[in-house]
């Protein structure tokens, strides 16, 4: 498997990701897209948008301001709960995640510890600053939300959303009343979330300014109306339960109809998006053997959650959490019920009012994008450069445009070929340099096809397409070409 080092000079060298403001000297945590990975970031986007918003008659989009008033996130518990442990060493001054620290020095697991209980492991253990060998001060809890004050007075404290579900939340009655008003309805949201990460790492694996795609999908927890459960009852998940996790047992594949039936799940809709989530990242290109839903342990669950369900890809550096998986009940609709002093129930058909229960996808843009690259990532020996399987879906082009030599007309055929595709489709025209070069620099960067221009095109009309995971070729007839290309994005 290829290694964070090989996607990040990936990333950096062909202008998927980047650090922001780099000439500066960059800001941690902090990228921006660059001409390809904004390509990919679009088709993804999109991709994601038909999988699970157009597939349903009931799931609406919003698209939220990112600064929210400090009320929104005091009703959410936000600013109260989302905090992490951190300690300063007393000489150097540098700052650690407390739980992070002591977990990698000592192997133990201390998720869920008080800040008091964790400086005694700290003194118990010895443990001192890395860097300086100071003396770590008592552990205190740091909130990870950007804090900003609104208006010139500076007299409206207000937050950078730290997930992007709240405007759901706070709009949910507005949203209800516009569009339906019945349940179960889900309100889908794609955009920016900002958390002040105490140390921003692994590239944009834990990232302060990321894009989350969430649903908030809000039903009657006595009549869930999961239609459709019965499409996916059938299909299979592997799911690491919390016992296995205690007794160090491995996850195991059980089908989703049974996992709700034995409770292992909280409801059919959990399940629902469980199954859809194991379809799309196997769609993705990601192995079955390489995804878990992973319950997470009463310790670590968040403040407003009544059970959590990760999807965890296998990634270099380990299990990492990609989508957290919620069923976050009435929390948040009855607390901004309550710090606002707006009646967020809703009526059902039977005249009964009722404050919804909500179970809650929410996929990481970042985390996703580095595992499809990852496990699309092949070092080949034989062709003598790096490619990328990328889904053909999500490739930022579909095809590179070429003429095998720049002389004899064939340049202006191969522009002429260009432009009829460039209509409907991403492409690029390509003429520096061999062929050969050509076609590395398209593999490396995920494109599937390469389309020449050469001079049996002059006689017939017809272009050699090469196929980027064979590297095989067919001829095809140039008025042909759009169809081509849109039967292999389908397949
Ligand atoms: N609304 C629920 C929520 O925010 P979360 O598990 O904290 O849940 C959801 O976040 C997803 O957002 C994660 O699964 C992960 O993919 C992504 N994410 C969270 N923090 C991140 C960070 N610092 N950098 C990059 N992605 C992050």
């Amino acid at each position: 498997m290829a290694k964070l080092e090989d996607i990040q000079r990936l990333c950096l060298s062909r202008g998927i990701i980047y650090p922001t403001a780099e000439i500066y000297g960059g800001l941690s945590g902090c990228f921006d897209y660059g001409p390809v990975g904004t390509l990919i970031k679009r088709k993804f986007l999109d991709y994601w948008r038909g999988f699970f918003v157009k597939d349903e008659e009931n799931i609406v989009e919003v698209d939220g301001a990112t600064i929210l008033p400090e009320k929104v996130l005091m009703a959410s518990g936000h600013v109260e709960s989302f905090v992490d442990p951190i300690t300063q060493c007393e000489k150097c001054k540098s700052i650690y995640r407390a739980d992070n620290f002591i977990e990698e020095k000592t192997g133990k697991f201390v998720e869920g510890k008080s800040p008091k209980e964790l400086t005694e492991i700290i003194r118990k253990e010895g443990l001192s600053c890395p860097n300086c060998k100071g003396r770590l001060g008592d552990v205190k809890m740091f909130n990870l939300m950007f804090k900003m004050f609104a208006g010139p007075t500076g007299d409206q404290p207000a937050y950078l959303r730290p997930e992007s579900a709240q405007n759901i939340f706070t709009s949910f009655e507005r949203v209800f009343r516009a569009v339906r008003g019945k349940l179960p309805l889900g309100i889908a949201q794609q955009g920016h979330a900002f958390r002040n990460e105490i140390s921003a790492r692994q590239f944009v694996i834990r990232s302060r300014e990321f894009n989350q795609i969430e649903i908030e999908m809000f039903f009657d927890p006595e009549d869930d109306g999961c239609e459709r459960f019965d499409e996916v009852k059938d299909k299979e998940i592997i799911l690491m339960t919390r016992e296995a996790q205690m007794k160090g047992r491995e996850a195991t594949r059980v089908k989703v109809g049974e996992a709700v039936e034995k409770k292992m799940l909280p409801n059919k809709w959990m399940g629902y998006f469980l199954a859809k989530e194991f379809e799309f990242f196997k769609s993705l290109g990601i192995k079955e053997e390489d995804m878990r839903f992973r319950h997470m342990l009463p310790e670590e669950t968040p403040h407003y959650s009544g059970g959590n369900f990760d999807l965890e890809i296998k990634f270099d550096f380990g299990w990492k959490e990609v989508v957290g998986n919620a069923y976050r009940t009435d929390h948040d609709l009855k607390n901004h019920s309550k710090f606002s002093g707006e009646d967020l129930s809703v009526p059902l058909p039977n005249g009964r009012k009722i404050i919804p229960h909500v179970v809650e996808p929410s996929f990481g843009l970042e985390r996703i994008l580095y595992a499809i690259i990852l496990k699309g990532y092949v070092d080949d020996k034989e062709r003598g450069w790096v490619w990328l399987r990328l889904p053909k879906r999500i490739a930022p082009f579909i095809a590179g445009v070429y003429s095998l030599v720049n002389k004899d007309n064939l340049p202006e055929k191969a522009r002429e070929v260009y432009r009829i595709l460039k209509k409907e489709f991403d492409v690029f025209f390509d003429d520096a340099g061999s062929i050969g070069k050509r076609y590395a620099r398209a593999d490396e960067i995920g494109v599937p096809f390469g389309i020449t221009i050469d001079y049996q095109t002059l006689q017939d009309d017809t272009v050699t397409v090469r196929d980027r995971d064979s590297t095989k070729q067919v001829r095809v007839k140039v008025e042909e070409l759009k169809q081509f290309l849109k039967d292999s994005i389908k397949n």
